[in-house]
């Protein structure tokens, strides 16, 4: 039988596929995009992250559609309420042991999602330009008009170490002349469908955004941050809930990994690379830090960002499928690690989905000593064998195995310094 072609269906569509091709190759044959995690293409199926099931409406059956074959007259569906939660709980199943923060703590309390942690990487490097522009992106109430009472800085991680990151950087390098007030909050809400979607989601509560409300919304001149999420429960479902700024509906969605407080014993951690300084005071603190203040207070932040946070499938597919990363949360969780022994690449264990990606290129491409799985159940991880180090492990394929991962386990760190 050799040669033979198989006809299948997959969402009501036909497509005829070659004898040996997966479920997965005859939905991407018709341009259906099936969720993959542990998937590595021209390598032998893992199957271990099940995100990518599908129904065999026969028997009604999930199937992993990236090792199942295609078999002549099946028809599949990828839309069905049955796959979209069986992929939110296999997403839910790999958060609840991921151990990070997607985006720092600060820029989930800005109230307008500021990018905190870059800006404070641009500062640090002195490239102003980049600064002006992620400043201008935002626009936040502190180089505005508005008053802000700086979240960000209540929440800054640095507060657990020593002092808060100073936030005094927006104002030394964003004039007030030249940013313009601010626009009406209200006209980010407007632009919030999917999000307050998600948002509703996650709250469990109905967030209905009536015409009337929404006029409401529009005519009141002092409402608050309606980019709040704690102003949007408010503002929408009318609520009685304190319009403080909060973290932002779109930080709200996004962060689908967090850490919490630190333990003890990770503060060496997150301080590794990391000015130990005390908090800059500005010279003369009207006219906010000076250059040289301000390069030297940004040298003092964490990176408590997700060095992949905008490539991140893990953080893409939880935003799609609205999983929950505290639906199967247990008590504790491991602490935060980082091995650092490759010049190049940083490991992030905590990060690690166990999808196999980087052990298959290690092998397929004949690393020396390659990465392997150490350990068994819950506690195995990637390490590489006899002990080795990271940048023994790693000596050709680092940057391959990095782009590869599905996560913020392995990245290449200059690029993540950006
Ligand atoms: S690896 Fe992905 S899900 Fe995890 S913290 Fe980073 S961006 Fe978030
Ligand atoms: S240490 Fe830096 S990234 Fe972390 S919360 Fe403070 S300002 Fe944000
Ligand atoms: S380090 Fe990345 S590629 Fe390797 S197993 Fe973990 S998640 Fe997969
Ligand atoms: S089980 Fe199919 S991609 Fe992971």
């Amino acid at each position: 039988m050799s040669g033979s072609i198989i006809n299948v269906s997959i969402d009501g569509r036909p497509v005829a596929v070659a004898e040996g091709a997966t479920v997965l190759d005859a939905a991407r044959e018709l341009g259906i995009d099936v969720p993959t995690m542990c998937y590595l293409k021209d390598a032998k199926p893992f199957t271990s992250c099940m995100v990518c099931l599908v129904e065999d409406t026969a028997s009604q059956k999930l199937l992993p559609a990236c090792s199942s074959l295609a078999q002549d007259g099946m028809t599949i569906r990828t839309d069905t309420a049955q796959v979209h939660e069986a992929r939110q709980r296999a997403l839910e199943l790999l958060l609840s042991e991921h151990v990070g923060d997607c985006e720092g703590p600060c820029r989930c309390a800005c109230p307008v999602h500021l990018d905190i942690p870059r800006l404070l990487r641009a500062v640090g490097r002195a490239d102003w330009r980049s600064a002006r522009s992620i400043v201008d992106d935002a626009q936040p109430p502190c180089v505005g008009e508005q008053d802000c009472k700086a979240p960000c800085e209540r929440v800054c991680r640095r507060n657990q170490v020593d002092a808060a990151v100073s936030n005094s950087h927006y104002g030394s390098i964003s004039s007030r002349s030249v940013i313009p007030s601010l626009p009406r909050d209200l006209l980010i809400i407007e632009n919030t469908g999917d999000l307050l979607r998600q948002a509703q989601h996650r709250l469990s509560t109905s967030l209905e955004m009536t015409d009337q409300t929404r006029h409401e919304c529009l005519q009141n001149e002092n409402c608050c941050a309606a980019v709040s999420i704690r102003a949007v429960v408010r503002c929408v479902a009318g609520l009685d809930v304190e319009a403080t700024a909060g973290p932002s509906v779109e930080a709200f969605v996004r962060n689908v990994s967090v850490i919490g407080k630190l333990m003890a014993e990770e503060h060496p951690v997150m301080m590794r690379d990391v000015s130990a300084a005390s908090r800059v005071v500005a010279v003369d603190p009207d006219g906010g830090y000076a250059a040289d203040e301000a390069t030297r207070e940004a040298a003092r932040c964490m990176h408590c960002d997700c060095r992949k946070g905008h490539d991140c499938a893990l953080r893409d597919y939880a935003i799609a499928y609205e999983a929950d990363q505290r639906h199967y949360a247990g008590g504790g969780r491991r602490p935060f690690e980082q091995i650092t022994q490759h010049a190049d690449i940083l490991y992030e264990p905590g990060k690690c989905i166990r999808c196999g990606i980087c052990v298959r290129i290690t092998e397929r491409e004949r690393e020396p000593l390659g990465l392997t799985f150490i350990g068994r159940g819950f506690d195995v991880r990637i390490g590489v064998p006899f002990e080795g180090s990271l940048a023994e492990g790693l000596r050709e394929v680092a940057r391959d195995c990095a782009e590869a991962c599905p996560t913020g386990a392995l990245c290449v760190r200059k690029e993540a310094q950006q």
